[in-house]
Order: structure tokens, then C-alpha cells, then sequence
């Protein structure tokens, strides 16, 4: 099964998620946990350059492009013999991140995107997809707290472009209802844990 992972900054995604790996793991479960963009030696390279804070004269759809591009390297060489191994993957983002973020709020079009990941992935979509949401001015609050979290190049966007990829979530989220799940990640951190878990669970039995 292919878990995808997504949200806002600051919606305690990647926290939550340590638990949920946890737990399924003592629960017997064989779980490979990985994150985009990044989780493979190249795909990691490509990362430092598009959240690099000087890159500053990066288009957009140079990169929408390395997203997509960093996105197929990691299937190849950890996603697909994974889910092939039948492990669980449970991935920190992956495709719909970029309809959020690059889809919706940089502006470029659903559609587009959509068209450069089928591209990339050759069609492969999430078995599940837990959509952590939280109001913008929150998670950015909850962002500026923690000051062990390195900024990104995408952290020092508007409130704007952070509540128009928030809007862009819940529009996916409607619009693709038979893999999504929402969590609302406002809760209280163990409640939140327990709600993902809860979702994990329940699709594994179906
Ligand atoms: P994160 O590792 O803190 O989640 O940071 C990754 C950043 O990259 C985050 O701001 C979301 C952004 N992103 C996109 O804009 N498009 C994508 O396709 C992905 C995977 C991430």
C-alpha cells in the first residue's frame, strides 16, 4: 500500500506520522517510511536546489519540473520495489503537493501539473492520501515557534499563497474523496496521531 502524507507547513504532519510508523510497527506491520522531495542520494540533491533560499530567480515551472523530476527518481529507486517487497510506504508528500503548491497557488494549472506527474510516475496515485489541515496563519504560527526548523524558500511565501495551497488541498480532497482522509490537525497532537492511524487502519481492512 501507498500511503502519501500531506498538508500546510506547520500542520505537525511529519510528527504525527513518526507515531502512526511506530505504532504499525509493533503492530507487525512491515512500513517503509520516506519523504519527498528527497528519500534517495539524487532526489535529495535536487531538493537543496529547489528549496535553496538564494535560488530566488527560479521560475515556476522550473520548479514544478524538479519536483516531478526528483518525484520519478524516488519511485525508482524506493517507492515501487517497496510496494513491490509489499511493505507499506508511507511517503511526507508527493504528488499533490505540487497541485497544491505549484497547481494552485504558484498559479500554474491543475491540469498542467497533473499532465507532468502522469509524465513522471507513469500514472502511479496514492492508495491514501491523509490530508493534515490546518488554517494557515496556525501552522505558519506553529512554524515560527520552532526554531530547530530550517526555513525554506516556499516557507517565506505569502499568507496568500499559503491559504490558496490550503484551499487547493481541500478542493483535491473533494474532488479525489475515494483516497483522501482529512485530519483535522488543530487537535491535540496524540488525538491527531490516533486519527491517521485510525485512517491507516481502516483501509488496510477494506
Ligand atoms: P517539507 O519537507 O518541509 O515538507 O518541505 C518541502 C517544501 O516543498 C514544502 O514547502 C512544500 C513544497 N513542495 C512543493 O511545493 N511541491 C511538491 O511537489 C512537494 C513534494 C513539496
Amino acid at each position: 500500500m501507498f500511503v502519501t502524507i500531506e498538508g500546510p507547513e506547520g500542520s505537525g504532519k511529519s510528527t504525527a506520522t513518526e507515531t502512526v510508523i511506530n505504532k504499525l510497527r509493533e503492530l507487525g506491520y512491515d512500513v517503509l517510511k520516506t519523504r519527498e522531495p528527497g528519500g534517495t542520494p539524487i532526489s535529495e540533491q535536487i531538493r537543496n536546489v529547489i528549496l535553496d533560499k538564494d535560488n530566488k530567480a527560479m521560475d515556476g515551472r522550473t520548479e514544478a519540473l524538479l519536483y516531478a523530476a526528483a518525484r520519478r527518481q524516488h519511485l525508482i529507486e524506493k517507492v515501487w520495489p517497496a510496494v513491490k517487497e509489499g511493505k507499506i510506504v508511507i511517503c511526507d508528500r508527493y504528488i499533490d503537493s505540487s497541485l497544491a503548491y505549484q497547481g494552485g497557488a504558484r498559479g500554474l494549472g491543475i491540469d498542467n501539473i497533473v499532465d507532468i506527474n502522469m509524465f513522471a510516475t507513469e500514472n502511479t496515485w496514492p492508495d491514501l492520501t491523509l490530508l493534515f489541515d490546518i488554517p494557515p496563519e496556525l501552522g505558519l504560527k506553529r512554524i515560527s515557534l520552532n526554531k530547530n526548523r530550517e526555513v525554506n524558500r516556499l516557507d517565506l511565501e505569502t499568507l496568500e499563497f499559503h491559504k490558496k495551497v490550503r484551499q487547493t488541498f481541500l478542493n483535491l480532497a473533494e474532488k479525489y474523496s475515494d483516497r483522501f482522509v482529512i485530519i483535522d490537525a488543530s487537535k491535540d497532537r496524540e488525538q491527531v496521531a490516533q486519527d491517521a492511524l485510525d485512517a491507516i487502519l481502516k483501509r488496510l481492512c477494506k
